[in-house]
């Protein structure tokens, strides 16, 4: 139990009764409550929940002209038993202060940041949803909030968390572009973080591969456009030769993801063997010209596991095995997911109880 609280203002207008919780799209709904924490004079001030509503800006927000604001996303799940389990909050906490500190901002104390999304979820237990697939998606973000046009690191900030009931992110397996010309990150940038600045600049470059039929972009490095980094807002797996390989984290230009790590987690514990290393453009489009890439999918928290079909590559589009065919992803994902709901046992104590 934590010796950490908050108050607590309870809505007077839900809008739970207007939300169709057989169909949700991914974060067009946002649930009844918040969470809110400022930052001055060199210290985090108390926390509170409070109804959902808009929140005053001054015109001159240093978050919105320098870009000082990053996110993290997580999910709560409703298991068979009517729990509810948050996954591996603890591992975002620690990325949030991995990317506050890149972004020059303080950083939320990870007991802080457990409690405050332990409880608004609790606060907004009845928005977790029970349909298969479906769950309560978590966002905190934090964002610099001095007013003036004068370019420092702020002296306050806001933390927030909000929170949505969400669907399914990809409706049908993805197609992906390795793109050789925009760049994600380059060695020294803000790669690793979680900034919202990544986000915008990658939407530009995703709505070009957009227009040609494709999903989302497998990014390469930005000096050569030879390696592979990420796919699109997630980290990037392949399987070949049974083996599970993805783009090694060591470059600063890649984000540590929660469900890539899981993933591995689950498939060496089965004896899958795994590696993280450079991976060339050549050797995927290579593995898939010869049938040899037996799989390949996006790890993330929003589409969880994301199994991509077609690789745009130039003018080829490399097709990619049937989805049935997948036995080692397909098995992961409904292993995950089990876990997650509490049908399988939670062996590797992962789910944080709300
Ligand atoms: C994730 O899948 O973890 C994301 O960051 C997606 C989010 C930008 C919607």
């Amino acid at each position: 139990m934590s010796t950490i609280s908050f108050s607590v203002e309870k809505t007077q207008n839900s809008t739970i009764s207007q939300v169709d919780f057989d169909n949700l799209a991914f974060g067009k709904i946002l649930s009844d409550h918040m969470f809110i924490m400022e930052y001055e004079n060199g210290e985090w001030g108390v926390g509170k929940i409070v109804p959902f509503a808009p929140i005053p800006m001054h015109p001159a927000l240093s978050a919105l002209h320098y870009g000082q604001s990053i996110f993290e996303g997580l999910k709560a799940y409703r298991t068979e038993s009517n729990e509810i389990n948050i996954f591996r909050p603890q591992m975002n906490a620690k990325r949030f202060a991995e990317s506050a500190e890149r972004m020059c901002m303080p950083p939320v104390p990870e007991d802080i940041f457990l409690e405050a999304i332990r409880k608004l979820v609790e606060v907004d237990q009845d928005w977790v949803p029970s349909n298969e697939g479906y769950s309560l998606y978590i966002r905190p973000f934090l964002f610099a909030t001095d007013e003036g046009v004068g370019i420092k690191p702020s002296e306050t900030y806001k933390f927030m968390v909000i929170t949505a009931p969400v669907g399914v992110y990809y409706s049908e397996p993805v197609r992906v572009k390795i793109e050789e010309y925009y760049t994600r990150a380059a060695i020294g940038g803000v790669g690793r973080a979680k900034a919202a600045g990544n986000y915008g600049a990658s939407l530009y470059p995703a709505k070009q591969c957009q227009l040609q039929g494709f999903h989302q972009l497998i990014w390469t490095d930005a000096a050569e456009h030879k390696y592979i980094e990420e796919s699109g807002t997630m980290n990037i797996v392949f399987q070949i030769g049974g083996k599970l390989i993805s783009p090694s984290e060591d470059a600063d230009t890649i984000l540590r993801g929660v469900t890539k790590k899981t993933v591995f987690d689950i498939a060496r514990s089965w004896g899958v063997e795994i590696e993280e290393r450079k991976i060339t453009v050549e050797e995927i489009v290579t593995a898939a010209r010869n049938g040899t890439l037996e799989d390949a999918f996006g790890a993330g928290t929003a589409a969880t596991i994301a199994q991509i079909l077609i690789i745009g590559f130039r003018d080829e589009r490399l097709e990619l095995p049937p989805l049935e065919g997948r036995t080692l992803s397909n098995k992961i994902k409904n292993y995950l997911s089990d876990i997650k709901t509490g049908k399988a046992e939670d062996i590797h104590s992962w789910n944080f109880k709300v």
